[in-house]
């Protein structure tokens, strides 16, 4: 656990696996809302509403969603998904392929893929795309871009709820009509309806893309290990969660607030100091993790945490898995000798913590 000394706000940055496992599920850290950073000057406080995600609710109310969610995204309801998951990958490979070769494929397959599952399985018009996405990529970046997040929150937020009254008017087999009605029926409040399809927008889909999308430059990047999964299938639900502890996405996601003074890692963290959790790089502590910066699709034992710990550990972890394995999958089967396309290079947002490409040019 390091102190952030040059930081605006009194910070900690915690990396090693052990202390990460302890700050994430400790319910003495809130996730708190960007109003609720005591830190900010007032004027950068948001005055209008908020952004409040799943990760921001605590007490009974996150217990009663979490509870109401938990047979949508259980094992068991994400199975039946698998064939119309595996359609969908299908379908964008086709039309990928059609275009091609060389094309890029974060926009063709790593980012429409995960997108279209999630709002399949939610409810959320995929062809309403052009409206939430630029709101929620806004949204998302909240405590980079006030302004931005400001502009973005009502509009988010008025997207959702018009969402909401379209499910109460015309109920579908989804997520968020079953919600609708258990909130129709007086079993959840509208505004944690409201958190859980704000949470479906920030959180459901842009992580699944940039795992993918790094899963396929580490394969393309040693070729060798693309050929190995493409011919011994077996490999693929370890190299699956080898991908979830290996992608180094989820550094500065999880921001953490002590509601009171506590003991961390032999250091004192004092009441309403933040708390930077870097579960990427606690997923490579070699206390941990044999050779961690290495790709190795057999290894074994694999306790990663790329889905967190405790009550606000990935509720979409299941699905997340099931993309992640369907979505490789589909991809060896339909392009058995892809390659990174020469002369042309992935670009990156060096701006960004999340590692993951911008574009990723291949050929086949
Ligand atoms: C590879 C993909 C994914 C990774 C690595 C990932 C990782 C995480 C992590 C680390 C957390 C805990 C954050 C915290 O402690 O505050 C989290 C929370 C969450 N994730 Fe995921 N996630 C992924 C995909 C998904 C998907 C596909 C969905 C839903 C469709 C989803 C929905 C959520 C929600 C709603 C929460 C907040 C849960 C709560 O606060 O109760 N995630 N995710």
């Amino acid at each position: 656990m390091a102190w952030l000394r040059d930081a605006d706000t009194p910070s900690w940055f915690v990396s090693r696996y052990d202390d990460v496992r302890a700050v994430i599920g400790d319910p003495r850290l809130v996730r708190p809302s960007v109003s609720g950073w005591s830190f900010l000057p007032e004027e950068d406080r948001p005055d209008g509403p908020e952004l409040i995600t799943m990760m921001e609710m605590d007490g009974p109310r996150h217990t009663a969603l979490r509870r109401a969610l938990s047979g949508a995204f259980s094992a068991r309801s994400v199975r039946r998904r698998l064939p119309r998951i595996r359609r969908s990958a299908e379908q964008l490979l086709d039309a990928f392929a059609a275009g091609g070769p060389p094309g890029d494929l974060v926009a063709g397959y790593t980012e429409p893929f995960p997108l279209r599952v999630v709002c399949e399985s939610v409810g959320i018009p995929y062809e309403d795309r052009d409206s939430y996405l630029p709101l929620a990529d806004a949204a998302l970046g909240a405590l980079l871009t006030l302004e931005e997040a400001r502009r973005a929150t009502p509009l988010l937020r008025e997207y959702v709820r018009s969402l909401i009254v379209r499910k109460q008017r015309t109920p579908a087999d989804d997520i968020l009509s079953a919600l609708t009605r258990r909130c129709d029926r007086g079993e959840l409040d509208e505004e944690s309806v409201l958190s859980f399809g704000l949470s479906m927008l920030v959180a459901g889909y842009r992580t699944t893309t940039m795992f993918l999308s790094d899963a396929v430059v580490a394969l393309l990047t040693e070729p060798e290990q693309y050929a190995r999964l493409r011919d011994d299938r077996g490999l693929l639900p370890g190299a699956v969660e080898e991908f979830l502890r290996y992608v180094p996405v989820m550094n500065g996601v999880v921001v953490l607030q002590a509601t009171e003074d506590l003991e961390l890692g032999g250091q004192t963290v004092r009441a309403g100091e933040a708390v930077f959790p870097a579960l990427a790089s606690a997923n490579r502590d070699e206390a941990v993790f044999t050779e961690p910066e290495k790709l190795d699709l057999c290894r074994r034992p694999n306790p990663h945490i790329a889905f967190g710990r405790g009550p606000h550990n990935c509720i979409g972890a299941h699905l997340a898995r099931a993309e992640l394995s369907v979505g490789l999958e589909a991809l060896l089967d339909r392009f058995p000798h892809l390659r990174l396309a020469e002369g042309h290079s992935p670009t990156w947002d060096d701006a960004s913590p999340a590692k993951s490409p911008l574009t990723l040019p291949v050929s086949w």
